[in-house]
């Protein structure tokens, strides 16, 4: 479905991608997880053919992304890190316009549209101009319009960054609700529940670099089960375990104030990079 095999890319003095490999299998939920700057959305520019790669193979869906076309456009549905509806238009014009631009006929127009609002639940809003929608219906209408002409592939460029935990986590349960449509889904992500949560397979992305791609079950075993913070003077120190009560051991033979929790992504990408991703 999506093949990159040594894939470079540089903007003046930035290398923002360097030998990037990887492989996105169909219906697949694959995230790219790392911290601002690392060459996520640079990935999604390419991938959608918004970017020329400098060198390297991208293939999608049988598609050479050397010359990206309509036809590999075609494949794609993106929802953009900003928001890039019209504000002066209704709902349900912004969406027009991308059937447009994909040459969907009146009808299919109509009857996707009609679809598609009630899959994100915004029927009702249809009349409703863009600057008076909430950020979650934003990110909600941007997802509609992306999958209006059935995309094999929707791009997802931090798709809930500025939101509140409830409405992240009604936007985690569309996307849920999207793959088990059988499209395959390519996320990036800053935030380490949004990936742990939804990711099939996550790759860690930093300086453009991958670090590690695999299932954020796997990849947090190898830290244990149980991680252990204790504060230190000016730092935050973490232990690991595998088993709860020698975790519990350890706190009890101890003074300190400690907080016992589960270990997540963030754990094992401060052991593969040294950083914190956030
Ligand atoms: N159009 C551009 N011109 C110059 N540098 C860019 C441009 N777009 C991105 N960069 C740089 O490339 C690197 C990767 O950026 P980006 O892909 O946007 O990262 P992310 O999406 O992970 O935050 C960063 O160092 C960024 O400053
Ligand atoms: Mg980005």
């Amino acid at each position: 479905m999506i093949r990159i095999q040594n894939l470079n890319k540089t903007y003046k003095s930035t290398q923002a991608l360097i030998n990037v490999n990887f492989q996105v299998n169909k219906g697949e939920l694959f995230a790219f997880l790392g911290p601002n700057g690392a060459g996520k959305t640079t990935t999604i520019r390419i991938l959608t053919g918004l970017s020329k790669l400098d060198s390297g193979l991208v293939m999608l869906n049988g598609f050479n992304l050397e010359h990206p076309g309509i036809e590999s456009r075609r494949q794609c549905g993106l929802v953009p890190q900003s928001i890039n509806l019209d504000r002066e238009l209704s709902v349900i014009e912004n969406l027009n316009i991308h059937c447009r631009l994909f040459r969907m006929t009146k009808e299919q127009s109509a009857s996707r549209i009609d679809e598609l609002l009630d899959y994100v639940e915004m029927s009702d809003r249809k009349k409703t101009l863009v600057k008076n929608l909430s950020g979650g219906m934003k990110r909600r209408l941007m997802i509609a319009r992306a999958l209006l002409h059935s995309p094999a592939i929707l791009f997802l460029d931090e798709p809930t960054v500025g939101l509140d935990a409830a409405m992240r986590r009604k936007i985690w349960a569309l996307i849920r609700k999207i793959q088990q449509h059988e499209t395959t889904i390519f996320l990036t992500t800053h935030y380490i529940e949004e990936a742990q949560f939804l990711a099939g397979r996550v790759a860690f992305i930093d300086n453009g670099a991958i670090v590690v791609v695999d299932t954020p079950e796997s990849l947090m075993k190898q830290k244990g089960t149980w991680a252990l913070d204790r504060l230190k003077e000016d730092d935050m120190e973490t232990l690991f375990f595998n088993d709860r009560n020698q975790a519990n051991d350890y706190i009890a033979a101890h003074k300190d104030s400690f907080t016992l929790r589960r270990v997540n992504l963030e754990d094992s990408f401060l052991a593969l990079t040294g950083k914190k991703i956030q």
